[in-house]
């Protein structure tokens, strides 16, 4: 038989359970407020965006400080690595041989290491492969294409102008339209600030494999961002030098080779040896992709765009550089190793595919 509470009992079970409640309704609400806090940032914008593209970096200062400062820092050439960094340093100079090699082609006048984005159009503007005479004593020999990286001053002129006529256009045409290195409209939307690559080269290079780049998930957008420059490409030299991705066939080296062939392009053709060459550009994202990182599912920004704590709030660190600067917020996040393991990890691998002596 079920022993009867005492009435004094039933109305403490009762006092307990209210107590227990409101609690639980003050951490709710509490956890709802933080999340207001962060969804205000971006619903109460001091400075309001209507358009997907602002160029000037400088505008999203004020509701994104934290985003904007770190962004800020990739002006800083300090950082070194046993290869690597955030100097330019003077890769004919290392590699003499690379000289002959390219010879016929710009790269052989002059070719330096990267440093951070900001630096992106100065060192465009200087570098020798752009402004001199070309080598068939032409002057202004590049075409508009080549600003294609650097910034959002591209997307920008590209709805201005019309992308055909951008890529179309000499070099020299767009000079004084480039202020903003590579920024906030090149990978996100200025209205909502979600992620979304700005160049069309890339739509265009899913679209010929039947995907949609806007479709992809949210960590392959946290690669598609920096794909849409990191990337091997070339110029449909007979379609007013239009910029294309040759991932038709894949993204591995061989099947660019096999794309290149198959509609017989090539760069250049080697003054000694007479010889058609196909010279890679840059690619990273392809590089990546043949890696157990990526097959694993880690994205570029993983280790080149950690997160940051900062008394309570967490945000991205948007100066993008070596992750061996921070191991500790870059491979610690996923690797239990200590830092001197994973620098040497890395160290091991850049050390059998370096073959010049005087790197
Ligand atoms: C709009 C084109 C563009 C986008 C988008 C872009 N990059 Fe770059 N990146 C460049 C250019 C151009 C350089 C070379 C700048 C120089 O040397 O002046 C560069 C340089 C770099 C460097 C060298 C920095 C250093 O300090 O040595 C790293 C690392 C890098 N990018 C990673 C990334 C990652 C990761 C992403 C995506 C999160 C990304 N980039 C997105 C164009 C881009
Ligand atoms: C090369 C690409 C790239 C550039 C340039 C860039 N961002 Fe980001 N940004 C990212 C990525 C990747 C994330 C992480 C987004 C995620 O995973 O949801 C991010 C996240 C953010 C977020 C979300 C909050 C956070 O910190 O995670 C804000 C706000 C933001 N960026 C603002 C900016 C501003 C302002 C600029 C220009 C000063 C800028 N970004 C430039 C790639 C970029
Ligand atoms: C697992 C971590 C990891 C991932 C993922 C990753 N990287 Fe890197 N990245 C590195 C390391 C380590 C280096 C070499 C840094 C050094 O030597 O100082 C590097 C170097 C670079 C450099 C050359 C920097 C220089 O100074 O020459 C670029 C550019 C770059 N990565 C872009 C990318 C892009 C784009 C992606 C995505 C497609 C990507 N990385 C994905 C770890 C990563
Ligand atoms: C977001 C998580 C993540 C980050 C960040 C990360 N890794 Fe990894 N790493 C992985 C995963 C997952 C694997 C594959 C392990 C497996 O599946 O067995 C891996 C594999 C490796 C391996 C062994 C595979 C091989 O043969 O190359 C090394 C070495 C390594 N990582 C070093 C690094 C270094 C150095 C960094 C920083 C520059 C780094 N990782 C950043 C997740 C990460």
């Amino acid at each position: 038989m079920a022993k009867q509470l005492k009435k004094w009992q039933g109305w403490l079970l009762f006092a307990g359970a209210m107590v227990a409640v409101f609690l639980l309704g003050l951490i709710c609400s509490s956890l709802l407020e933080r999340r207001a806090e962060v969804a205000s940032v971006f619903n109460n914008r001091r400075v309001q965006m209507n358009d997907s593209i602002v160029a000037q970096n400088e505008k999203f200062a004020e509701d994104f400080p934290r985003e904007y400062q770190t962004w800020a820092m990739t002006e800083d050439t300090t950082f070194k690595s046993l290869y690597n960094g955030s100097q330019e340093k003077d890769v004919l100079e290392m590699c003499p041989e690379i000289v002959i090699i390219w010879d016929g082609y710009a790269f052989s006048r002059e070719y330096n290491t990267p440093r951070g984005h900001r630096h992106c159009i100065e060192d465009l503007r200087k570098i020798l492969r752009t402004g001199s005479p070309g080598v068939d004593g032409q002057t202004d020999m590049q075409p508009g294409t080549c600003w294609t990286c650097k910034g959002p001053d591209v997307p920008r002129l590209m709805r201005e102008k019309g992308t055909n006529a951008f890529y179309a256009a000499k070099w020299s045409d767009w000079g004084d339209q480039m202020m903003n290195s590579v920024g906030c409209s090149d990978c996100h939307d200025a209205r909502t600030m979600e992620l979304r690559p700005a160049r069309p080269a890339l739509y265009e290079a899913w679209a010929r494999v039947g995907k949609d780049v806007r479709k992809a998930s949210h960590q392959e957008m946290r690669s598609l961002v920096c794909a849409q420059c990191h990337t091997e490409y070339y110029f449909e030299k007979e379609n007013g030098n239009y910029l294309h991705f040759p991932q038709e066939k894949g993204l591995t080296c061989e099947a660019a080779e096999q794309y290149y062939d198959s509609i017989g392009f090539y760069d250049y053709i080697h003054p000694l040896s007479k010889t058609k060459i196909l010279k890679a550009q840059h690619p990273g994202y392809e590089m990546s992709l043949q890696g157990i990182h990526a097959q694993r599912g880690v994205s570029c920004a993983d280790c080149h765009m950690p997160y940051i704590s900062e008394g309570g709030v967490k945000y991205t660190d948007h100066h993008i550089m070596s992750p061996l600067a921070h191991i500790d917020r870059t491979c610690q996040t996923c690797h239990r190793q200590d830092a001197e393991t994973l620098r040497q990890n890395v160290y091991e691998r850049q050390k059998k595919v370096i073959t010049s002596p005087f790197v």
